[in-house]
Formats: structure tokens, C-alpha cells, sequence
């Protein structure tokens, strides 16, 4: 079965080739999928998608005439997707919904140690021989009250890991988990996270009603000097709301893996060019912010695992059978 990959890069190509063993006919497109790259696929009952490819009604509609039936995404975000759309048109879709929860809650946990030791600024110094300390005061996260908004696979793991740390944990979530109410974290609402937390996680997904969770109003009641970190998608900050607390300093430091805009940036090399979208330019140069580009997932285990699954999700499809990742539309 033929099967169209967009937004590859090598080491999507490397692990896609290693699960798949030749049973399917991979083509590997490096470009992402937007209404010109769709045309690609014609005659692709398959078409394979990262996070930033473009799953639209009229790139939907192209891709059905086009011939294809099945979209298997290799990530487990599906904001990208209009379901209303790949329902109407009869579209299989398959995910990856867990493939490694890990790679991303040690991430944000690392983003955090970085943030409250000054790690990075650090690291910039002392490659100038620059060892002063001037400036690279840091704070204990043992003790700090961590809010968590979102407690499913990687939230769940986050709150753990932060209560070995000594962290107090409250989290907030449609669905309460009493496993972690046992470990001791206490759930309590948003606005009590956003007036009393010390540290704030985000670990929900991109929907409706965490569009801009983090906005002006947010912000207002948020603890002076609160770090705030998002792993979860770029739309649950309100960017440029985040970059007004920042400069008030109510925001006291930032890090983020995923940014609103990033589609047009994230997974390439911008370095010799001039950044035309002011609100990433501006957030790239607070000395409290980190920003990284997507790559909270970005572990052998966690590409060797969305191989996998991606591949059995094509395989059950090609075999008429119902892909371990399908999604009820
Ligand atoms: P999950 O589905 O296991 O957990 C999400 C949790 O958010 C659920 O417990 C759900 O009840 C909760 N939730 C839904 N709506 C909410 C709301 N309005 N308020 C509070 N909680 C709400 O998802 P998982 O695997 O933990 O992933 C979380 C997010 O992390 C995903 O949405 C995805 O976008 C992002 N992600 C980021 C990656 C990266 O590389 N930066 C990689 C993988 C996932």
C-alpha cells in the first residue's frame, strides 16, 4: 500500500524505515501538507502527517478526490484535524495517543530546573569564560507550590516526578485522577493554580475551551513573578499577553516548547533570516524566557514507538481492520 509522508526529516525517514521492514511503499515528502503540497498525494490511499501539516476541510476535500481514505498522524495532538470535515468525507483516522509520555514530562521538568537555576543563561557565560555569578541567582523548586492543568498521561507523570522534587502539587482537570489525589496532589480550580501556584504546567490539549487559557485576565490573577511553562500546544497562551506579564514582570520566567505561530517556523533552520513574526522575535529575547522548537517528544523511544504504532495503524487499515490508534469520528 502506497503511503504519502509529509513533513519528514531524516530522522523521520530513519525510524519510519526501521518499523516498517518494506511491508508498505513510503514516500517520503519533506514538505508539510498545505493546499499546494496536497496534490503530492493523488493516488495515495494514504497520507501520513506531523503536527504542523495542514488537515483542513479543502485540503480534506483535495486529498479525498485525490484518492485518499486514511489519515494516519504520527503525534498525538490533533488540533490540526477537522473532524467534522474527515467524518463527512468517510476518512479513517489513526494517531499515536501514547508513545512515550515520559520523553515530554522529563523535558518540561528539565525546562523548569533550567529556568529556576538560570542553567541556560549559564551555559552561554561560561562558553565566553564569563564565570561570574552576578545575575544567575536561582530558587529551590523543593518546597515551591506547582500548578498542573491537565492530568493525563504526561500531566499524571509531571505531578509525580514534582512531588520526588519535594514540589506541593495542585492540579486542575475536567476528570479528576484519584491515583494522584492518593500520591498527594490536591485538585483544586484554575484560578486557584493561577493566585497561589509558584510554578505553573500546562498538560492539557488544544481545544475550544483551552484556546488562550493564558490571556490578560489570566495574567492579572496570576502569583507575582510566577514561571509558567507550556509543553502542550501554542495555542493555550495568548502570546502577546504572555509578553506584556513579562515585561511587567508579573510573568518572573517563561518556557515554552510550542508557540501559536510555530507552523511557519518550528522543525527549520530560520538562523539567517530575519524573523518576520514580531511577537516570536520579541519573546526570543526576554533573558527569563527559554523557548525550544517542538521537541519535548524528541527521544529514540518516543520516535521509535510513533514508528511502530504509525505503522501498525496503516498496516490494520491496508488489512481492513480497525488501527490500534483509530479514532472515533
Ligand atoms: P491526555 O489526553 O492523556 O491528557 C490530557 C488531559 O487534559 C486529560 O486528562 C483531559 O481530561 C485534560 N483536559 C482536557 N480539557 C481540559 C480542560 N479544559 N482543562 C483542564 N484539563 C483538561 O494527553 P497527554 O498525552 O497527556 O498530552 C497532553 C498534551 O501534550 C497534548 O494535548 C499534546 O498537545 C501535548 N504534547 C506535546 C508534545 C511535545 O513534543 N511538546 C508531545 C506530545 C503531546
Amino acid at each position: 500500500m502506497k503511503v504519502a509522508v509529509f513533513s519528514t526529516k531524516p530522522y523521520d525517514r530513519l525510524f519510519l524505515e526501521e518499523a516498517n521492514q518494506d511491508q508498505l511503499e513510503l514516500s517520503f515528502f519533506e514538505s508539510r501538507l498545505d493546499s499546494l503540497t496536497c496534490m503530492l498525494a493523488q493516488d495515495y490511499p494514504v497520507v501520513c502527517t506531523f503536527v504542523n501539516d495542514r488537515l483542513n476541510a479543502n485540503i480534506l476535500l483535495r486529498l479525498f478526490d485525490g484518492k485518499t481514505r486514511m489519515l494516519a498522524l504520527r503525534c498525538a495532538g490533533f488540533n490540526n484535524v477537522d473532524f467534522y470535515a474527515a467524518k463527512n468525507l468517510g476518512f479513517i483516522v489513526a494517531r499515536v495517543p501514547a508513545y512515550s509520555p515520559v520523553s515530554i514530562s522529563e523535558y518540561t521538568i528539565g525546562l523548569i530546573l533550567a529556568l529556576a537555576r538560570k542553567i541556560c543563561k549559564a551555559y552561554v557565560r561560561t562558553r565566553e569564560a564569563n564565570f561570574s555569578l552576578d545575575g544567575l541567582l536561582g530558587y529551590n523548586i523543593c518546597d515551591r507550590l506547582v500548578g498542573i492543568i491537565g492530568t493525563g498521561k504526561i500531566g499524571f507523570l509531571t505531578a509525580k516526578t514534582l512531588l520526588g522534587f519535594g514540589c506541593s502539587v495542585w492540579a486542575q482537570d475536567v476528570v479528576e485522577n484519584p491515583e494522584l489525589t492518593k500520591l498527594g496532589v490536591q485538585y483544586v480550580s484554575q484560578n486557584e493554580i493561577f493566585k497561589n501556584c509558584d510554578i505553573i504546567s500546562l498538560h492539557c490539549p488544544f481545544t475550544t475551551d483551552t484556546h488562550h487559557l493564558i490571556r490578560r485576565e489570566t495574567i492579572e490573577i496570576l502569583k507575582n513573578g510566577v514561571m509558567l511553562v507550556n509543553t502542550s500546544r501554542g495555542g493555550l497562551i495568548d502570546t502577546e499577553a504572555v509578553i506584556e506579564g513579562l515585561k511587567s514582570g508579573k510573568i518572573g520566567s517563561l518556557a515554552i516548547d510550542v508557540y501559536e505561530e510555530e507552523a511557519n517556523f518550528f522543525f527549520e533552520d530560520y538562523s539567517d533570516r530575519v524573523i518576520q513574526d514580531d511577537a516570536l522575535a520579541r519573546i526570543l529575547n526576554f533573558p527569563n524566557v527559554i523557548v525550544t522548537g517542538h521537541q519535548a517528544f524528541f527521544t529514540e523511544e518516543a520516535m521509535r514507538a510513533i514508528a511502530k504504532q504509525t505503522i501498525d495503524n496503516i498496516i490494520a487499515f491496508r488489512d481492513g481492520q480497525t488501527p490500534p490508534g483509530n479514532m472515533p469520528l
